[in-house]
């Protein structure tokens, strides 16, 4: 009897034991992966398979189809994925980089000269880096479609034009004539629109003929010159636009190969979400799709916006150019929230953009994000830095590799969780690198970039001065 009691405890306390062991495992494995992403290595390098089409976009009214420009989705490589060279993609993100940086600096300077009445001309150029993502818009009557790189940082439309009086790079789709189009007109160089070019590309406009030209410069000695006209522009069958203000580029050069011209999304009077404002209300959102393979959206108006998404306010740092501000408040690795001061992101505000690459961030919050992102990974290798990553990882003979969760907190309590290509970027098996870099200066613009933004629905309410964040946005 007294030994079935005993054993009877035994029992009963081991087994208490086991399910508390039990529990302590559950809890354990289950805090890890809330904290952390396991993907299959092999998913973060490009795959030959074929395109699969995002069905938000085949979908949703006012919605285009948004691609890698060298992914096997895109019309511009008829199904044949070329790899980017990754060395250059990111020599080119720095140049556009520091164009942003001198923009903003620009601003506070003009804001410095104004104050003082004196009126030196100053000139920059913007840089259109190259990690580019494709839409499709039907240009003129009839219409002719055209592939054009979306672009929240600038403000022009343009593709170029026949005749090419000068030069015109080599572009996949025939280049568009004005003279085959009957709803093309030249703008006159003394309307407003011509007025407003200033602004709207940093140069003056200027007459020939009496017709108005533009010119927009990019850095790296890519330009686009020509006339500034009025065009029918056909998104989608149901949403076709008359009379829309684009540059019709007679004279192009630069890192635009391929693509037929540039969409403005930013936030300037001529660009593309004002002149559809009473159709669209400022409004769109996007999708960039994780990998070559698959097609993001790009969505104009309020159609299909989630319900789940979460907005931050559009900071004041950035009026007064074609920028959308945000106002980062912390970051957190892993489930922990890094010790950075509010200043370090307050001081030089931040900022999204479509068309850089890598995000930035203040120097001092860059170094906490390293070494909490480091203390995680310290099963992985380290190997040497490349470009502007500075911590990579050798993960030859990983088949999945377990990755810290990132997410950004916005000011207004938006929380945004970053997908799991949003965080490290694939050079090689042998060197895969954090795919965020640090400022060099203080005072520069934190820039949340477009690798951090795969996957999640992007929404810009220029109207309700707001930006949002959902999880899961090209499905
Ligand atoms: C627009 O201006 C150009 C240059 O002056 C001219 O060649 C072209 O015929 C004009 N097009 C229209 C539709 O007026």
């Amino acid at each position: 009897m007294s030994f079935n009691r005993n054993l009877l405890n035994i029992i009963i306390v081991l087994c208490v034991c086991l399910s508390w062991d039990c529990n302590e495992g559950a809890q354990e494995r289950e805090k890890r992966e809330i904290d952390s992403h396991t993907i299959q290595l092999s998913s973060l390098f490009p795959s030959s398979s074929s395109c699969v089409l995002s069905s938000r976009a085949s979908k949703t009214k006012s919605s285009l189809h948004v691609t890698h420009r060298h992914g096997t989705c895109s019309r511009l490589t008829s199904g044949k994925a070329k790899s980017p060279d990754h060395v250059e993609v990111l020599r080119l993100d720095q140049a556009r980089v520091k164009s942003i940086h001198s923009k903003l600096s620009k601003k506070l300077t003009d804001r410095v000269r104004q104050s003082q009445s004196t009126d030196l001309p100053a000139k920059d150029g913007s840089t259109f880096g190259s990690g580019n993502y494709v839409v499709t818009v039907g240009i003129g009557t009839p219409k002719h479609d055209l592939s054009l790189i979306f672009d929240t940082g600038s403000d022009l439309t343009w593709t170029q034009c026949e005749p090419c009086v000068r030069s015109c790079y080599s572009q996949k789709e025939p280049i568009f004539n004005p003279s085959s189009s009957s709803s093309y007109y030249n703008v006159s160089c003394s309307s407003s629109a011509c007025g407003s070019l200033s602004s709207a590309t940093g140069n003056a406009g200027s007459c020939s003929a009496s017709n108005c030209l533009y010119g927009i410069q990019y850095g790296d000695q890519s330009f686009s010159v020509g006339f500034l006209a009025k065009e029918k522009f056909t998104l989608t069958s149901s949403d076709v636009f008359d009379g829309l203000y684009f540059g019709c580029g007679e004279n192009n050069q630069g890192l635009f190969t391929g693509v037929a011209g540039l969409l403005g999304l930013g936030r300037d009077k001529l660009s593309f979400p004002s002149q559809t404002a009473t159709t669209y209300n400022k409004m769109f959102s996007y999708c960039l799709p994780s990998s070559a393979s698959y097609t993001g959206h790009l969505t104009f108006g309020s159609a299909g916006i989630s319900r789940s998404v979460k907005y931050t306010p559009i900071s004041t740092i950035t009026d007064g150019t074609s920028f959308y501000g945000l106002d980062i408040v912390g970051i957190t690795v892993g489930g922990q929230k890094l010790a950075i001061p509010s200043t370090v992101f307050s001081t030089p505000g931040a900022l999204i953009d479509s068309g850089t690459v890598i995000s930035r961030l203040p120097p001092k919050a860059y170094a906490a994000l390293r070494s909490a992102f480091k203390a995680k990974m310290s099963k992985y290798p380290s190997t040497s830095a490349v470009s502007i990553l500075d911590t990579c990882f050798d993960l030859t003979g990983f088949k999945t590799v377990t990755i810290p969760k990132v997410a950004f907190s916005f000011s207004g309590g938006a929380v945004v969780e970053l997908g799991s290509k949003g965080i490290l970027y694939p050079f090689k098996v042998s060197q895969v690198c954090l795919a965020f870099a640090g400022n060099s200066d203080d005072n520069n613009a934190a820039i949340f970039g477009n690798v951090q933004q795969q996957t999640l629905e992007v929404v810009y309410d220029g109207a309700g001065g707001r930006v949002g964040f959902a999880p899961n946005g090209c499905s």
